[in-house]
């Protein structure tokens, strides 16, 4: 029997796309809290000897966590055979470390929850900082359907003379995959943080980028002060105003605005999050990832 496919917070027109791609069943369930705040589910699709999927929006992740984990457990009572997340945004990546003394390693306790209650996951690239791989710190089967085949499509369409910048050293491995791809050269620029909201990014090295359009490309923009600091430092070093991508579009606080004062001449994303920046869309790979799990 086909897999049953729960959609969670995807926009409903890529959710359908995905579905009917990989020729899946939509799954129906009720979802609304009670009058003091928790929550109500309820399953109306038959998943007995079913394999299930959760379509699932990784943004504001507290908000959702407890209904990602009260769905899969109740699925797998009512019999379904597995149940896998699709979280093209896999949130709780970056604190991988313990900076202070008494601080949460929140990614390890997360992925650690997550594990507990789903068979695998797919996302796509995730923040792979100071982990090599999701399996240091997920126990079950993980895929990554990377975005940078499609950024790379993207670019070839919409940049003329493109120069790929990663903002900091994080940002190496995207940017070189996406200039390989496109077929043009690439710089990573330094960043310094002192707090969320406090980033300073170095200037480029390499004076014969000039007349090149850069393309900023990052794996998250969430305050946009590491995109606004970088697009500021390269047109301060007589560049073209930067075209911005990120993976996946937060855009939390001032985000838009402050990318606008910034000079950036175009701010793009991936559709990993909804957001009507996300003119790059990876719901093909995700079908054939879904597909072939
Ligand atoms: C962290 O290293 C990530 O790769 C991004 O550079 C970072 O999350 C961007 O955050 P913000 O937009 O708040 O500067």
């Amino acid at each position: 029997m086909s897999r049953i496919v729960f959609n969670m917070g995807w926009d409903a027109k890529t959710a359908q796309e995905l579905i009917s791609g990989c020729a899946s069943e939509s799954g129906e369930f009720e979802q609304r809290c009670f009058p003091d705040g928790e929550t109500y589910l309820n399953v109306l699709s038959d998943v007995a000897d079913r394999e299930c999927v959760l379509l699932i929006n990784g943004v504001q992740p507290d908000q959702q966590f407890l209904s990602w984990i009260y769905m899969a457990e109740n699925l797998k009572e009512l019999g379904a055979t597995s149940v896998g997340m699709l979280i093209p945004y896999l949130p709780y990546m970056r604190q991988d470390i313990r900076f202070k003394p008494g601080e949460c390693v929140t990614s390890r306790h997360f992925a650690k929850l997550i594990s507990a209650s789903f068979d695998w996951l797919i996302t796509t690239d995730p923040h792979l900082h100071r982990y090599d791989a999701l399996s240091e710190i997920y126990s079950i089967p993980t895929r990554i359907v990377p975005a940078a085949p499609a950024i790379a499509r993207w670019i070839k369409q919409s940049v003329d003379n493109p120069v790929i910048i990663g903002p900091d050293i994080e940002s190496q491995q995207w940017v070189q995959d996406v200039a390989s791809l496109v077929g043009c050269s690439y710089e990573v620029l330094l960043k310094e943080r002192s707090g969320d909201r406090d980033v300073s990014v170095s200037l480029p090295k390499r004076a014969d980028f000039k007349g090149f359009t850069p393309v900023l490309v990052d794996d998250i923009i969430s305050t946009g002060r590491t995109m606004a600091n970088a697009v500021v430092n390269l047109i301060q070093c007589d560049m073209k105003a930067p075209v911005c991508i990120g993976v996946h579009p937060l855009f939390s606080d001032d985000c838009i605005a402050l990318l606008k004062e910034s000079g950036a001449q175009q701010v793009v994303s991936c559709n990993t999050l909804n957001h009507p920046s996300a003119l790059i869309q990876l719901t093909e790979d995700w079908t054939e990832a879904l597909s072939n799990q």
